[in-house]
């Protein structure tokens, strides 16, 4: 069967903002310590003890912003502790993440000059759950203030001179789970409380201010934060929603089967209609639409047996992650004109990551391919995609086979992403691209036969990315078969 893809210009115009193709660092497992920070004194080539490979793999996929330090670490962080000489830096207990202790020896120093290094903006999630409201805004002012305030020349003592730009901070992260287990009416008016000493010491065009949101379909908690925390004190809400795996007997995050990938994919393919509910009460509210939805926890996220683990929530990505990550992005950049910003979850070897790490060597998955594939879209402006899909079907169930999305740049160029998540069948897309004028499209795909195929440390390029040959337009159309698992985006 053949699928018409069709591409309109938009009645208004729409830009896919870059911050949709955020990231997320957390101290959890082996995300920070052992992943990203491996300290100066490591023989592994580093930057102020980040590792070298990771920052130009991150730079390379033109990574937007970075949230750190969490997550449900966040709720327990102390800033004070992780600034000044490491060495009477005091040791914690990381509670949400297997009790390990924390040395505080990467902290918001470093993690800010990380993000200057990646030309990425930082998103800085603060203590709300177990600090005060002086904690918070003496933080708020020894990163933004620009000198001559205890806070600002605490800072220059521990070598800092100017302040940093961070604009993106978090008031706290599930504040109706690991943040407090407060009710949403509690929280919102924590939330006007901490954001209204927080005061934006540079001047420039406003903190943006982001209240922790809803797990999945918790539409109460939107409504009431919609409802009680007034518009002159916030510009996002928050959304996080995992694609769970149950674990598996054989206790892997590799060998599972396919009733679990089509599962897994129902519920990726959910974060449209999450969108759309949670959306539609924001705009109850705010009509204007001057408050924004950040999706600022996303990913695939594989249950494992207990102890069958190798590190905390690392999990091997394989072309299932390139599957929700395609059809995730596409998702996001449709409906760009209410998510601002979104944040896979997270970065080195935890969750969905987009990097690995073994000792010295360090592997790009899947997920980064599909990443830097889609970068293309970052600020350009969405143009409206339509088709009637095929669906894939499994034991008696379905689910839309394709998905798409596109976008024209500052250039003029247009690109279309599509994704085939059917485990079986390719299917056959004419795209009409007419209006556009190209007589040939360039184009990368990212496939491969099994589900379970992955990059591993012995092999870290069997899944890349392939050049596809250029492909000839004929009267206006264009057509492209898609193979099972793959993930394509072409330019026009
Ligand atoms: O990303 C892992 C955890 O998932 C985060 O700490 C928390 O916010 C969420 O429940």
């Amino acid at each position: 069967a053949q699928t018409t893809v069709k591409i309109s210009e938009p009645e208004d115009e729409v830009i896919i903002s870059k911050h949709i193709y955020g990231h997320f660092s957390e101290h959890l497992g082996r995300c920070i310590y052992d992943g990203l920070y491996v300290g100066q004194e490591s023989a592994i080539p580093n930057q102020d003890g980040v590792r070298s490979d990771i920052i130009d793999a991150l730079i390379d996929l033109k990574i937007p912003n970075l949230r750190w330090p969490g997550g449900c670490f966040a709720d327990t962080y102390h800033w004070k502790d992780g600034v000044g000489p490491r060495e009477d830096r005091p040791t914690m207990v990381n509670r949400w993440w297997g009790g390990v202790t924390e040395d505080n020896s990467f902290g918001t120093h470093d993690f800010l000059n990380l993000c200057e290094t990646l030309g990425a903006e930082p998103y800085l999630a603060a203590n709300v759950g177990s600090s005060s409201v002086q904690e918070f805004t003496e933080y708020v002012e020894y990163v933004l203030h620009k000198g001559g305030s205890p806070m600002a020349e605490w800072r220059k003592e521990h070598g800092r001179e100017k302040p940093w730009a961070v604009k993106y901070w978090g008031v706290g992260n599930e504040m109706w789970g690991c943040g407090g287990n407060m009710t949403a009416e509690h929280y919102a008016n924590v939330y006007r409380q901490y954001a209204t000493f927080m005061t934006d010491w540079t001047n420039s065009d406003g903190l943006f201010r982001i209240a922790s949101g809803a797990n999945v379909d918790d539409y109460h908690w939107t409504e009431v934060l919609m409802r009680d925390i007034p518009k002159s004190l916030i510009e996002g809400v928050a959304l996080h929603s995992y694609s769970f795996v149950e674990w598996n007997e054989k206790g892997s995050s590799v060998d599972y089967s396919e009733e679990q990938y089509f599962s897994t994919m129902k519920t990726a393919l959910m974060m449209d209609e999450l969108i759309v509910n949670h959306t539609a009460i924001m705009d109850k509210y705010d009509p204007e639409n001057e408050i924004a939805l950040v999706v600022d926890e996303w990913g695939g996220w594989y249950e494992v047996m207990e102890g069958t683990n190798p590190g905390f929530l690392y999990q091997q990505n394989t072309m299932r992650d390139a599957m929700i990550a395609g059809t995730t992005l596409n998702i996001f950049n449709n409906h760009a004109d209410r998510v601002k910003m979104a944040n896979l979850a997270q970065t080195v070897n935890v969750l969905q990551a987009v990097v690995l790490t073994e000792g010295e060597k360090m592997l790009l998955t899947p997920t980064y391919h599909v990443m830097k594939m889609y970068n293309v879209h970052q600020d350009a402006t969405l143009l409206p995609v339509s088709f009637d899909g095929p669906t894939y079907e499994f034991e008696g169930e379905s689910l839309p086979a394709i998905s798409a999305s596109a976008s024209k740049n500052k250039d003029g160029e247009v690109h279309v992403s599509l994704v085939n998540i059917d485990a079986h069948k390719s299917h056959t897309v004419n795209l009409s691209v007419e209006q556009f004028g190209a007589k040939n499209l360039t184009g990368t795909i990212l496939s491969s036969k099994d589900l379970q195929d992955h990059n591993s440390f012995e092999s870290p390029e069997m899944i890349a990315p392939k050049e596809l040959k250029s492909i000839k337009v004929k009267k206006g159309v264009v057509e492209i078969e898609l193979p099972p698992f793959s993930v394509l985006v072409l330019k026009a």
